[in-house]
């Protein structure tokens, strides 16, 4: 269906079958629905949506074979034998413990067909607990869409061929003998436990309580959308702890929030619950007092606290003259006892390591700190700079009377060092952020792409599958045409010999031409009578035999039957038998009929006359 012109009646072909069947195919998968619908168009000889639909109206049978078509019903006991032994190694032993003391065990089988995947789980679980708990626990609820397949499946009764995956000992230990019939029937007592029922899993409520839910080969027929709102409806089926089996290309993409695998390539999956955590205790909050008591204030504590600052500390009195420097400043700036009391301005610490004279007299004037950062100083021509934060602050006496200023140089060069360090780390692991950034961005695109793919493929294998289901109930179908061939191929034999046993019976020599007098039977008594064989009469033109009858006096007896002239004639016709010997024939022509009753060729039959 290329053009949206096809698409839109297709569409409209679907809503019809939706207002007027009740069934809702619209969360199917277009490509599977456009295969079937064609195949059934292509057995009716017709070409377009329009046409078959019109076809539908008139003919409601139709509607019958078409859902069969859709609703392909493939199905098989110990379908994919392996999933099964999984099934009872890794979910049964702990659902039976889970689901111990006598307590009801419920298992729903979505999509079950024509019924063999109940029953094989009814065996399965059977073996595993034992008739009697089966009997007294188990409860299988299974479900299709399709009225005609559950009615196969509630009979429960089966031919060799579909129990073909069942073992002798199983076809012995849970089926008796259909009476009067071919067939085999799931044993009664265990047969019970197992409800039948038509459930839509597109838009009907879920069985509750479900401990094992198997819905194999059926989600892959719906799109996207519709298998996520059943997978959510499973999840909300099945208690904790529940087990979901799927079909051999049925994936849970995206929902690995609801199920987690129990074994991913057999499919079983596990339902996940959202379980209350135990809270982490609160992080307990640590709160720090700080209580520092200040000594009292004086001068001989204040003095040996200036001088033994680890940070070189400059006294400029009001007067500009230095008027203390601590033990660091001294050494670092090669200040001796004499130049206290020296004009500041004198001193090379003035304007070195930076110019401090205006900014003082700045302090002075404005009474207000000033700071100077990051002031560079190259002690030595050679050597490394170090670095100073100066600090120029007023001081005051007790009261708010001005004395002079501080400054102080805190030595911040291992500081910058290392802030410089921290910068270029940081600047180093910003790119390396972004570089991860980007690398993290590239890995979700590439993850992204990957889940894609993963879903194109994942639905391209259900696409293959789906195929190989649609093929696999084409080869049913073929089969059963093959076994009623078979079965017809059989009469047809078992006629043939009676007829020739009955032409035997006649004692006479018989042929049968068609309308253009062609041979089309000569029977043994014919080739006894004139040697010839009827490999080599077969197809012959009548007035070509060579034999001993003069086929010159037949022919005209048999054209005769043949146009409309009477439908039986007889003469006597000397002839020569395969041994030379003259004979009289006693010759009879009739005409023979179709099942329309037309004619449809005649009857030569030839009677060897005694002498008299
Ligand atoms: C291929 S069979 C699978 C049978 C069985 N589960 C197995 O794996 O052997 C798919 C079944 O799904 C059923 N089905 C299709 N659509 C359905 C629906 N909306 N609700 C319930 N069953 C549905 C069909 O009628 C069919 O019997």
């Amino acid at each position: 269906m290329a053009n949206s012109d096809e698409d839109r009646e297709f569409e409209d072909l679907l809503l019809m079958f939706k207002e007027t069947r009740g069934f809702d195919f619209t969360g199917y998968k277009r490509s599977t629905l456009i295969r079937r619908v064609r195949r059934r168009m292509d057995a009716r000889k017709l070409t377009s949506i329009g046409e078959y639909r019109d076809y539908l109206e008139l003919e409601p049978d139709e509607f019958v074979r078409l859902f069969d078509s859709l609703l392909i019903n493939v199905t098989g006991f110990f379908r994919d034998p392996p999933v099964w032994q999984s099934l009872r190694e890794l979910v049964l032993p702990e659902l039976l413990t889970a689901r111990g003391g006598g307590r009801p065990l419920r298992i729903w089988s979505a999509g079950c067909a024509t019924g063999e995947e109940p029953y094989t789980l009814a065996m399965v679980l059977a073996e595993a607990m034992g008739i009697e708990e089966f009997l007294g626990r188990a409860k299988i609820y299974a479900t299709d869409l399709d009225e005609d397949a559950l009615t196969v499946a509630r009979t429960g009764a089966y031919s060799e061929r579909q129990l073909t995956g069942v073992t002798e000992e199983q076809l012995a230990k849970y089926f008796e003998p259909t009476p009067g019939g071919p067939k085999y029937t799931f044993r009664r007592d265990l047969r019970r436990q197992v409800i039948f029922g038509r459930n839509d899993l597109t838009r009907d409520a879920p069985i509750s309580r479900v401990d094992l839910l198997v819905a194999r080969n059926t989600l892959m027929y719906f799109n996207a959308e519709t298998q996520s709102n059943v997978i959510r409806k499973f999840h909300f089926a099945l208690t904790d702890p529940g087990f979901l089996f799927l079909g051999k290309a049925e994936m849970l993409l995206n929902h690995s929030k609801l199920f987690e695998p129990v074994d991913l390539r057999k499919r079983l999956f596990r339902k996940l619950c959202a379980r209350v955590r135990n809270q982490a205790p609160p992080v307990a909050g640590s709160a720090i007092t700080a209580a520092c008591e200040y000594p009292a204030t004086h001068e001989v504590l204040d003095a040996a606290a200036l001088a033994a600052a680890p940070v070189a500390q400059l006294v400029v009195d009001r007067l500009g003259r230095l008027a203390a420097a601590n033990i660091r400043a001294e050494s670092l700036f090669n200040l001796r006892a004499r130049d206290l009391g020296s004009p500041f301005q004198d001193l090379e610490v003035s304007y070195r390591p930076v110019e401090l004279r205006s900014v003082i007299e700045h302090v002075t004037t404005e009474q207000r700190p000033i700071e100077l950062s990051d002031v560079e100083w190259h002690r030595t021509a050679t050597g490394e700079p170090s670095y100073f934060d100066v600090s120029v602050v007023p001081l005051y006496r007790s009261s708010d009377e001005p004395v002079g200023v501080g400054i102080s140089f805190a030595d911040v060069t291992g500081h910058r060092q290392m802030r410089l360090e921290l910068e270029r780390a940081n600047h180093g692991l910003k790119h390396a952020y972004e570089a991860l950034q980007s690398l993290n961005e590239e890995l979700e695109t590439t993850n992204e792409e990957l889940q894609t793919t993963n879903e194109e493929l994942q639905s391209t294998n259900e696409e293959l599958e789906t195929m190989n289901e649609e093929l696999q109930s084409t080869n049913d179908e073929l089969q059963t045409v093959n076994d009623v061939l078979r079965l017809r191929s059989e009469e047809l034999d078992a006629s043939q010999a009676f007829l020739t046993s009955v032409l035997g019976g006649l004692g006479a020599a018989v042929i049968v031409v068609d309308h253009d007098l062609r041979i089309k039977i000569w029977d043994p008594g014919a080739e006894e009578l004139w040697g010839i064989r009827a490999q080599e009469a077969i197809g012959k033109p009548a007035d070509d035999l060579d034999i001993g009858l003069p086929m010159a006096e037949v022919m005209p007896l048999l054209r005769s039957t043949l146009t409309g002239g009477p439908e039986r004639t007889e003469t006597i016709i000397m002839g020569t038998n395969r041994r030379g010997r003259p004979v009289r024939m006693h010759v009879e022509t009739s005409l023979l009929r179709n099942d329309k009753e037309a004619p449809d060729g005649a009857l030569l039959t030839m009677n060897h006359l005694a002498e008299n």
